[in-house]
């Protein structure tokens, strides 16, 4: 009798630690599942394809004859994590929207991965394809100093490429604008006393937060990028302060007005580092400018 007593016992001892065993495998495999879940959406879903942000750009300072001018903002292209196929459909975007003026605020390149001839010329082709009656102006992002030959790629993409200097851009009017681009704050030794004119000014610089070293320039318009919008977002919240790269923790967000300076900050079109995004697509800047 006493014998039979405790092997029930023991049996229901065994079955509840099989109950709790098997509970606890359930939840293991539910929250194996979630993160299996979330790394494919930020992996693949949230980087997937990418999106044009539009904007209106009024200032009283620009000239009558570029009002409704067309600039498209391109940024962080980091090639490695799009390839050919993206960049190809990005440029043909760009192309239909008829833009007067492309500029590119840097990281072409992405400084944890291989850059070679074949990437080279892939990205020539493509980029070589953008069309804009009043030019194409390119300044560095930080990567593109990691590797070989930023300048030449450039350039060799029908890109002005401007490092301390600025150059007049005229439409069929007396009164000219002006765009000027200064190279990466973290890499090189942009020269923020370069003299510029008092005409409706554009600044390109690729860290947001080299702003404060222009900002008493009487700039009408910055546009920067290199935050990529902190990649990872969260609803309500925004972007993860701690995962903002250095020089984008005061200008990261995608527009500040400062006096009178619009500045904004492309999100990009690729990824660094860890290839992901969350709530922030890829995407690409569209402006037309009004003096009115
Ligand atoms: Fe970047």
């Amino acid at each position: 009798m006493e014998e039979e007593i405790l092997e029930t016992r023991e049996s229901k001892y065994k079955k509840n630690k099989k109950k709790g065993h098997s509970k606890m495998t359930v939840i293991i495999v539910v929250l194996l599942i979630l993160i299996a879940l979330t790394f494919i959406y930020m992996r693949y879903i949230a980087t997937f394809g990418f999106i044009v942000k539009e904007y209106n750009v009024t200032s009283e300072k620009l000239p009558e004859s570029f009002n409704g001018f067309k600039i498209a903002h391109l940024s962080d292209i980091h090639y490695a994590s799009m390839g050919k196929e993206k960049l190809d459909k990005v440029v043909e975007e760009v192309n239909i929207m008829k833009p007067d003026l492309i500029v590119f605020t840097g990281d072409l390149y992405d400084r944890f991965s291989n850059l070679t001839d074949d990437m080279k010329e892939k990205i020539i082709d493509s980029l070589s394809k953008l069309e804009a009656p009043f030019g194409k102006y390119a300044v560095s992002g930080n990567h593109d100093y990691e590797h070989d030959g930023y300048q030449e790629i450039i350039e060799k993409c029908g890109f002005t490429y401007l490092s301390n200097e600025s150059n007049l851009i005229y439409n069929n009017g007396n009164t000219p604008i002006e765009i000027v681009g200064y190279p990466s704050i973290i890499n090189d030794t942009p020269d923020y006393n370069i003299s510029l004119s008092d005409n409706y000014k554009i600044g390109l610089i690729h860290e947001g937060d080299a702003f404060d070293n222009i900002e008493n320039k009487d700039f009408n318009l910055v546009l920067a990028g290199h935050s990529h919008g902190g990649q990872v977002r969260l609803p309500i919240i925004g972007s993860i302060k701690f995962m903002l790269p250095d020089y984008a923790k005061k200008y990261s967000e995608e527009y500040y007005k400062v006096n009178n300076t619009q500045i904004y900050i492309s999100y990009g079109l690729g990824e660094s580092e860890f290839y992901i995004r969350a709530f922030n697509k890829p995407s690409f800047n569209f402006y037309r400018l009004y003096n009115k």
